[in-house]
């Protein structure tokens, strides 16, 4: 693809679950693409607002004011027409009509296959369109890449909460089970177990039966209770796409503990989206920032369906000219790996799953 000329337009768009830092991506994308001449829309709410046309000039003000803010100023959405032939159709005749030479997608797996889909798409004049991604999902599920956006701030929150649960925890000598998000992804269970201090991490990808995670937990609470009164809480991190449901697990610790322990009470606390939210840390802010650098300079050169992903440990391909820690990726190739990361069969997967039983041990001494 030949490179973008000053006065080209192209749009940012966030799709699909926002991410703390979002909204700082957005504002250096929007200031690195004026920088170099370009015209910047925003597209509001995702491929949804695609569809429809609804693209707005960017305001520079607006992004400084929210880069310290969670959430996304475009909006986003789960779009289900977008998927859809009739809707790519539109999307395609939407760019078209916009004069748009390019598109910065910011989002997960969902909307990375969504900017592979565009790939088809022309400009008014006939050329071909350019896309690059951004990962940004707090659930860190994306190939290539070793941080996506909102990863850090979410790890953070569920921390804190944490934290807080514990002062509780061992206040009252309770177990705790803290479920927290990350889709298929236990990650951020994994990240914040260690982080704080949890005694069991209980993650998809560690394929336990039910009764395993029983006598797990049960592991936990006999050490635990056998140490002196200030130590004597259990804290289960639970990621969401574990399929013990995270009721049935308290009531099933409940009838272990019961006759041994009759005074010790099992409480469930379920993080859901306030994980999601906040202000986004430094971390988040800065990889957003130099992401989307990356991202809006490799579209201005004229590259196209490749994503910018923070350097993995060992990888192979160079890293971009723009940013050392940064790489672009074919997207075909993030969506393979990410593929192979839901499936369980990349090898991070298979070391995060074993880092984690030769954790278990440890964690609750
Ligand atoms: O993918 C991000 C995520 O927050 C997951 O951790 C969670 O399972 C899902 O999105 C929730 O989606 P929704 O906001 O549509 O309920």
């Amino acid at each position: 693809m030949a490179g973008l000329h000053k006065g080209d337009r192209i749009a940012l768009l966030t799709s699909g679950g926002d991410a703390p830092g979002m909204n700082a991506a957005l504002r250096a994308a929007a200031k690195v693409g004026l920088s170099l001449g370009l015209e910047v829309l925003g597209v509001e709410d995702g491929y949804r607002g695609l569809i429809d046309g609804r693209f707005r000039p960017i305001d520079l003000r607006e992004l400084d004011d929210n880069a310290r803010r969670g959430g996304t100023v475009l909006g986003t959405a789960r779009s289900k027409v977008f998927p859809t032939a009739e809707g790519q159709t539109r999307a395609r005749e939407q760019i078209i009509k916009a004069n748009l030479s390019g598109l910065v997608v910011m989002g997960g797996n969902g909307s990375l296959t969504g900017a592979r889909v565009l790939s088809e798409a022309v400009t008014a004049s006939g050329a071909p369109f350019g896309v690059v991604g951004i990962p940004a999902s707090i659930d860190n599920d994306i190939g290539c890449t070793s941080l996506s956006i909102g990863v850090d701030t979410a790890m953070n929150t569920i921390m804190e909460a944490c934290d807080r649960i514990a002062d509780t925890a061992l206040a009252h000598q309770r177990i705790f089970i803290v479920e927290v998000m990350g889709r298929d992804c236990g990650y951020l269970a994994m990240t914040a177990g260690i982080s704080c201090g949890a005694d069991v991490v209980l993650t998809r990808e560690g394929d336990k039966t039910d009764e395993q995670i029983i006598d797990q937990v049960m592991r936990a609470v006999e050490a635990a209770y056998a140490r002196p009164s200030g130590r004597r809480h259990v804290l289960v991190i639970k990621s969401e796409g574990v399929r013990f449901e995270s009721g049935a697990l308290k009531t099933a610790i409940d009838a272990r503990i019961s006759d041994k322990y009759p005074e010790v009470d099992t409480r469930v606390t379920v993080l859901g989206h306030v994980v999601r939210g906040g202000s986004p840390t430094a971390l988040d802010r800065l990889l957003g920032s130099r992401l989307a650098n990356v991202a809006v300079r490799a579209l201005h050169a004229g590259d196209s369906q490749l994503m910018a992903g923070w350097a993995i440990p060992g990888q192979t391909r160079a890293s971009s000219r723009w940013d050392p820690h940064v790489t672009l990726w074919p997207i075909e190739e993030v969506l393979t790996e990410t593929a192979r990361l839901h499936a369980g069969s990349h090898d991070l997967v298979r070391w995060r799953v074993r880092a984690l039983s030769e954790a278990e041990p440890v964690l609750y001494l």
